[in-house]
């Protein structure tokens, strides 16, 4: 290569991660939740992974609905935890920045699965959004990343959900937005589990947002032990020493071959991407995985535009094959949104913003913000 081309190259590889890192301006927070909640107590916690996997029998069983139950009781708790967050806001003004998106994301990852560290033009929603003009607000879930730990048998839904219902509260009042004080719109995101908390708080308490954008997920679904057996969830401590602080109730898949059965679909994937996921996967609460299913998802009285997403082959959500259940009973649920949409991504698995074409599914998200007044 000629030096003087050299050189051009040179100076725009340079100016284009200058202008990457510019773009947006980040605060991270250390915020202080108070969740109180209708709690399931955990009878017998697991010893081993032979009581692990006898769960997934048992919960994968023909008359599970009838045969399994983990729980002794439940009682109303609350506890004080430490949540870490990250804002960002585009430097620029743009006529969208108080509209901030928050986002919750499901099992197996931490916040960076909005934003992580491989091939961001393809693979992050946080840098998609800004370069769109929205600010985001992103968090790690309760018992992940450098979010306060505590029991994997305790960690539930309905904890997940008291805390976004704080955070959502003390976003919308200016609390955690850096400079700029009170948006002027909250937009709920979730992916998977995520999702199930942002439903699940929008049906608790309906104004808590303006729109709601449900990743990763479905109304129509038919497979939820399916989810666990593809999981093939391990005791994570066991799994690796910088998860010794974990208690037996946080697992984590067993190998990279159950991460791609249960967040991926071939050939909708890139190899490297697959390894930095299971590199960077997150145990997660057992008792998180069972509880998804006992909290009301369905957020009837929610009025701002409402959105559900899934990939067309995703597995946990919809037995892998999207295309005929995303629709309904999604749209009956959101009867009284402004406007609702439902959406089987073509070719991605479950793990969405890790599928080839993520950017795709963003756009298709930011389209339908935008189409609605957001
Ligand atoms: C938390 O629980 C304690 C003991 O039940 C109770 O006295 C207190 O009022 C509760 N706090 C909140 C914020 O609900
Ligand atoms: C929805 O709103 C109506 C009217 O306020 C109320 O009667 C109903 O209980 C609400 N439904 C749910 C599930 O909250
Ligand atoms: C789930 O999807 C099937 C297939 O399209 C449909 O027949 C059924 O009515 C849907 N279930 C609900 C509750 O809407
Ligand atoms: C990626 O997604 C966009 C928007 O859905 C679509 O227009 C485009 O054709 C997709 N590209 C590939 C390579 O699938």
């Amino acid at each position: 290569m000629h030096s003087f081309t050299k050189l051009l190259c040179l100076a725009s590889t340079i100016s284009s991660s200058l202008a990457t890192t510019s773009s947006k301006s980040c605060t991270d927070y250390t915020i202080t939740v108070n969740p109180t909640s209708s709690n399931f107590i955990w009878a017998a916690p697991f010893r081993n992974n032979f009581q692990v996997v006898d769960l997934l029998s048992n919960i994968a069983s023909r008359t599970a609905a009838t045969s399994f139950n983990p729980y002794s009781g439940a009682a109303v708790q609350n506890a004080t935890y430490k949540i870490s967050a990250t804002f960002c806001t585009p430097t620029k003004s743009t006529g969208k920045k108080e509209i901030v998106l928050l986002l919750s994301h499901g099992l197996n990852f931490d916040k960076s699965y909005w934003d992580p560290n491989i091939e961001p033009q393809s693979y992050s929603f946080v840098d998609w959004a800004i370069g769109q003009g929205y600010s985001v607000f992103f968090y790690d879930r309760l018992g992940v990343g450098k979010s306060s730990t505590i029991s994997g048998f305790l960690n539930q839904a309905s904890i997940q959900v008291s805390i976004l219902q704080q955070l959502a509260t003390a976003v919308s009042t200016g609390k955690y937005t850096a400079s700029f004080g009170t948006p002027k719109s909250l937009v709920l995101v979730g992916h998977s589990f995520g999702s199930i908390i942002c439903a699940a708080a929008l049906a608790a308490t309906p104004d808590l947002a303006d729109g709601v954008i449900l990743t990763g997920f479905n109304y129509n679904a038919t497979n939820g032990a399916g989810f666990l057996e593809a999981f093939q969830p391990r005791i994570a401590n066991g799994q690796d020493p910088k998860w010794h602080h974990l208690d037996n109730g946080y697992v984590a898949p067993v190998d990279i071959y159950s991460n791609v059965n249960a967040f991926f679909k071939a050939p909708d994937y890139d190899l490297k991407v697959v390894e930095y996921a299971q590199a960077n996967r997150q145990p997660f609460a057992i008792n998180e995985a069972i509880s998804g299913n006992l909290v009301d998802i369905q957020p009837v009285n929610f009025t701002g535009p409402a959105m559900v997403i899934a990939g067309q082959f995703d597995l946990i959500f919809c037995t892998g094959q999207c295309d005929d259940v995303i629709e309904h009973p999604s749209a009956e649920i959101f009867s009284k949104a402004k406007a609702f949409k439902a959406v089987s991504y073509p070719g991605a698995g479950h793990g969405l913003n890790f599928a080839a074409n993520a950017t795709g599914s963003f756009k298709i998200i930011t389209d339908f913000l935008q189409e609605n007044g957001l």
